[in-house]
């Protein structure tokens, strides 16, 4: 299918939003780049135009902020034809177990304010030819680990909104799609050891999102290997999967 312009990416100063951005660009799309400090995209900006010709309209926004959001949702002169939330937080995982303030923060941006603003842009779009909707979640939402689950749980609320999205809508011309990077090698993930054939570099991402975005598909892992490890995974008895350093 082709792609709506312009395209909305939210996050667009993290690297997977940085690459997706150049694909859209390549691809002819333009775009239009939230973030929370936009003037670190200026250059981005200069450089999409000076490389593919691609406009890009650059727009503050803090997603956890209320009044920030529903300025996104409201104040668009356009409706965009495509939206990609990219924000995400890992965070640290030991101190939200103690800190309920880290832990707010980490579900806050993983997954209420992205399946807010998200579901506020669908209700804009619905009616629009070949729009979509496209949100970055994460195999760590595929099953509750020890070591991220406070991250895990916001991921999986957020696989369900964007599944829940997508049947609401499946008769309509409005796509979702979600994306499942596996481990990506980007400012998240920096000083990770991360076994390389398990990892996408942020530009492998961006290609799997356009790529499954034109097929209309409606669930991506980046690296089909996850796919596989993920179905094992969920296929451990709790008895077990509880005593295991996973
Ligand atoms: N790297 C991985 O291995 C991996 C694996 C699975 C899923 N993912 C997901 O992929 C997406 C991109 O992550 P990344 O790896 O490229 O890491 P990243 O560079 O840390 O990207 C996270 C982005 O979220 C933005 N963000 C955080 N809080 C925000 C807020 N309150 N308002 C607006 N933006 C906010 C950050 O904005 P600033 O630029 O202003 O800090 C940053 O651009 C995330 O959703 C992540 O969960 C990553």
């Amino acid at each position: 299918m082709t792609i709506v312009s312009p395209v909305l990416i939210v996050g667009a100063a993290s690297d997977i939003g940085r690459a997706i951005a150049a694909e859209y660009a390549k691809a002819g799309a333009s775009l239009i780049l939230a973030a929370r400090d936009v003037r670190r995209l200026e250059d981005d900006a200069k450089d999409l135009y000076y490389r593919y010709k691609a406009e890009a309209q650059l727009v503050e926004c803090d997603i956890l902020d209320a009044a920030q959001r529903e300025a996104l949702v409201g104040n668009m002169t356009e409706v965009p034809g495509t939206v990609i939330s990219v924000v995400g937080l890992l965070g640290d995982e030991t101190i939200a177990w103690s800190s309920p303030a880290a832990a707010n923060q980490i579900m806050q941006v993983n997954y209420v304010a992205p399946s807010l603003l998200l579901g506020a842009f669908a209700n804009r779009m619905a009616k629009m030819p070949g729009a979509c909707i496209i949100g970055i979640s994460s195999v760590a939402g595929d099953r509750g680990r020890k070591k991220n689950y406070t991250y895990g749980s916001a991921k999986a609320g957020f696989t369900a909104f964007l599944s829940g999205l997508r049947n609401r809508f499946g008769s309509s011309e409005l796509h979702v799609l979600t994306v499942k990077p596996g481990f990506a090698a980007t400012r998240m993930t920096q000083g990770m050891a991360l076994p390389s054939f398990l990892t996408a570099s942020p530009e492998q991402v961006a290609r799997a999102i356009l790529e499954a975005h034109r097929r209309r598909k409606n669930v991506v892992y980046v690296l089909g290997v996850w796919r596989w490890i993920m179905l094992i995974i969920r296929a451990i008895p709790e008895q077990t999967f509880k005593s295991m350093d996973i």
